[in-house]
């Protein structure tokens, strides 16, 4: 049985590390005695914001896939080994007007979905060499709710969820438990340009340690391809996706998927 209690001796990467998310579950993950490491682009703030939270940093830009290969193999070799790793590195779209910008459009696919599934493929093996372990997404509301302002940041976290929801039956065969983390607005930098406009209209936004606590929730038991919805007021719930309609045989009765398009764990 694989033990994936958060605790000492535990080792976590976190991207996006220096982040406003990323600040509060490092803190989060120090409380509880956990190694957490912060992965962020390389910068003096970042580097001094890691010393801050007595945390480890490693600079990483996301979307460059060998560099995420190269990031988990310094932490296991620095620390031993991986159990946790979030992906929680992102950018926000384009707030500008044209109808579709397509170099925003491109690049927040770039940074928000394959960010993501670089992430993954670079910690899979680790986690198993760990025994098992944890991938906790920071996908967004945007995922399962797309913006009209912001298609690609739509598209792309719509993306991670499709992904977690694809890649979790073969990964909890494997002992890994990959979930989503789907918070509404919450008082990070990313919000800088639309702050105001939420003060404005009274509207309340998440803090940072809320979804912190939500993340950390999903390491310690979440289940496999769940998308965690974080709103004011509402706390973290699973989202439940309503399915599709089945396809009918010519007598009407439910057809059933062939055997080699189910997902393992469904055997
Ligand atoms: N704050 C919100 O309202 C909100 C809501 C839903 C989802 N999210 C998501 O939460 C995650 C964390 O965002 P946050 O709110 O903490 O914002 P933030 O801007 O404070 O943190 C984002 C972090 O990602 C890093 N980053 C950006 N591009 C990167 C790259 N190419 N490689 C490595 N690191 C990179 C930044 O340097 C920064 O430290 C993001 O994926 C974001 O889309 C945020």
């Amino acid at each position: 049985m694989t033990d994936t209690t958060p605790g000492p001796g535990s080792v976590a990467l976190i991207t996006g590390g220096t982040g406003g998310f990323g600040r509060a579950l490092a803190a989060t993950l120090r409380g509880r005695g956990v190694t957490a490491v912060l992965a962020d682009l390389d910068s003096d703030r970042a580097r001094a914001t890691a010393a801050d939270l007595g945390c480890p940093f490693v600079a990483l830009d996301v979307t460059d896939r060998a560099a995420n290969r190269a990031v988990v193999e310094q932490v296991e070799g620095e620390h031993g080994r991986l159990d946790a790793v979030f992906l929680n590195a992102g950018i926000a779209g384009s707030t500008s007007d044209q109808l579709l910008d397509m170099d925003s459009f491109l690049r927040v696919v770039d940074v928000d979905l394959f960010g993501v599934v670089y992430g993954a493929e670079a910690a899979i093996p680790a986690l198993q060499r760990a025994g098992g372990g944890a991938i906790v997404v920071t996908a967004s509301l945007a995922g399962l709710s797309p913006m009209a302002t912001d298609p690609g940041y739509s598209v792309a976290k719509g993306g991670v969820v499709a992904f977690v929801r694809s890649m979790a039956p073969r990964l909890a065969g494997a002992g890994i438990t990959i979930t989503a983390i789907c918070p509404g607005f919450a008082d990070t930098a990313i919000i800088d340009p639309i702050r105001a406009q939420f003060e404005q209209a009274g509207f309340p936004v998440l803090t940072a340690q809320e979804v912190a606590d939500a993340m950390l929730a999903a390491w310690a038991s979440g289940e496999p391809g769940a998308a965690y919805v974080v709103q004011p007021g509402v706390g973290a719930v699973p989202y439940r996706f309503k399915g599709v309609p089945s396809a009918k045989t010519a007598a009407g009765e439910t057809a059933v998927v062939p055997e080699a398009l189910r997902p393992p764990s469904m055997g």
